[in-house]
């Protein structure tokens, strides 16, 4: 029987709380392989953990090879194959992403520190805690025998978001849609993209909806998702996070048939300066991909892309220290 080991941090929070479950009810492995989990937090969160173990056993999960719940990160990212940051801070109501970069970037230059020393280095990281995509930066600069392309931020949420709201409003399934990308930073600047998008079974789905819509509700609501889930809910999304988390390890292990949005580490592609992790559409294949190139930008798309970049390289100011 063979094994995968995937660690998750913060596996006393909320989004590990549906992580946990989402990934050992999924299928991202074929039946032969089982799984692995190591659980970190910090001490403080040692007793709600041992009550989350506890509750993984009494699934009696068939994927499960075992569980090890632990606060050192040598035990944590050891043998991984997968990590999963989310351990952090979330925010909460008022405040933008990029407030939380001073009280999280030393968990990510720590942890970074650590995945260098323990881990081998094809391990995959995907980071979730916010501000994900600088943080994301900060790991990959303290692992430099991790390649970079070994290193991904979360974007998928606000992809299956703006799929979702699409679909709603020309009324078809989401599946259905495809080439839905968003590029940038996962925050209020992001660039939710449907230039390129087809519709199954519809040539002329543009005459659904018009450009005041995209521009006036569609881009804003996405862009401000996170903000209206903690409004209404009192606390950061964390099924649809990790939801999405799940979508995205299985589309770096198992490959997609669609366009992808991931935080990856640039180089220059459509003139965004290198050293930020930013969103690009993807095509993502077992174990790795490739930014989509030449893809036709008018200049209002490019605005929004030069935005996003701009708070990306003003949040890699903040932390240069930890660089
Ligand atoms: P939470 O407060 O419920 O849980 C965070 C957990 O992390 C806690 O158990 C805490 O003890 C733990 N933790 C803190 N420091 C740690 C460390 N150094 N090592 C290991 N564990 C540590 O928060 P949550 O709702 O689970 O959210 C976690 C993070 O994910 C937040 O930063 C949130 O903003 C972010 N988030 C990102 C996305 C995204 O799309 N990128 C979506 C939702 C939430
Ligand atoms: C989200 O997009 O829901 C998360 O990043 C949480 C937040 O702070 O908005």
């Amino acid at each position: 029987m063979k094994k995968k080991i995937i660690t998750i941090t913060g596996a006393a929070g909320n989004i590990a709380y549906s992580l946990i479950f989402r990934l050992l009810s999924g299928q991202i492995f074929p039946k032969n392989i089982k799984i692995q989990l190591n659980l970190l937090d910090i001490p403080e969160s040692a007793k709600i953990l041992k009550g989350v173990k506890y509750e993984i056993e009494d699934c009696a999960f068939k994927t499960l090879d075992s569980i090890v719940t632990t606060d050192s990160m040598e035990v944590a990212f050891g043998d991984s194959d997968y990590i999963l940051l989310v351990g952090a801070k979330p925010r909460i109501k008022g405040m933008q992403r990029s407030d939380l970069l001073l009280d999280n970037a030393n968990i990510f230059k720590d942890q970074g520190i650590a995945i260098n020393k323990h881990c081998k280095d094809s391990v995959r990281i995907i980071v979730v805690g916010n501000p994900a995509n600088t943080n994301a930066l900060i790991v990959s600069h303290h692992t430099p025998k991790i390649p970079p392309e070994n290193i991904t931020s979360l974007m998928r949420l606000d992809q299956n978001r703006a799929k979702s709201i699409f679909a709603s409003k020309i009324n078809v399934p989401v599946p259905s849609i495809r080439r839905l990308i968003v590029w940038g930073n996962h925050s209020a600047t992001q660039f939710p993209d449907i230039n390129n998008v087809q519709v199954e079974g519809l040539d002329n789905f543009d005459n659904k909806y018009n450009n005041d819509w995209i521009r006036e509700d569609f881009i804003p609501r996405v862009q401000n998702r996170g903000a209206e889930i903690i409004d209404y809910r009192g606390k950061s999304s964390a099924a649809s996070a990790a939801s999405a988390v799940y979508d995205h390890l299985n589309c770096i292990i198992n490959g997609s048939g669609d366009w992808e949005s991931m935080g990856v580490l640039t180089t220059n592609t459509y003139n965004i300066s290198s050293e930020i992790f930013y969103s690009f559409p993807l095509n993502v294949n077992t174990n790795n991909y490739k930014v989509i190139e030449n893809l036709e930008i008018s200049e209002l798309s490019y605005s929004y892309l030069k935005t996003t970049e701009e708070e990306l390289i003003n949040e890699r100011d903040i932390i240069k220290d930890l660089l």
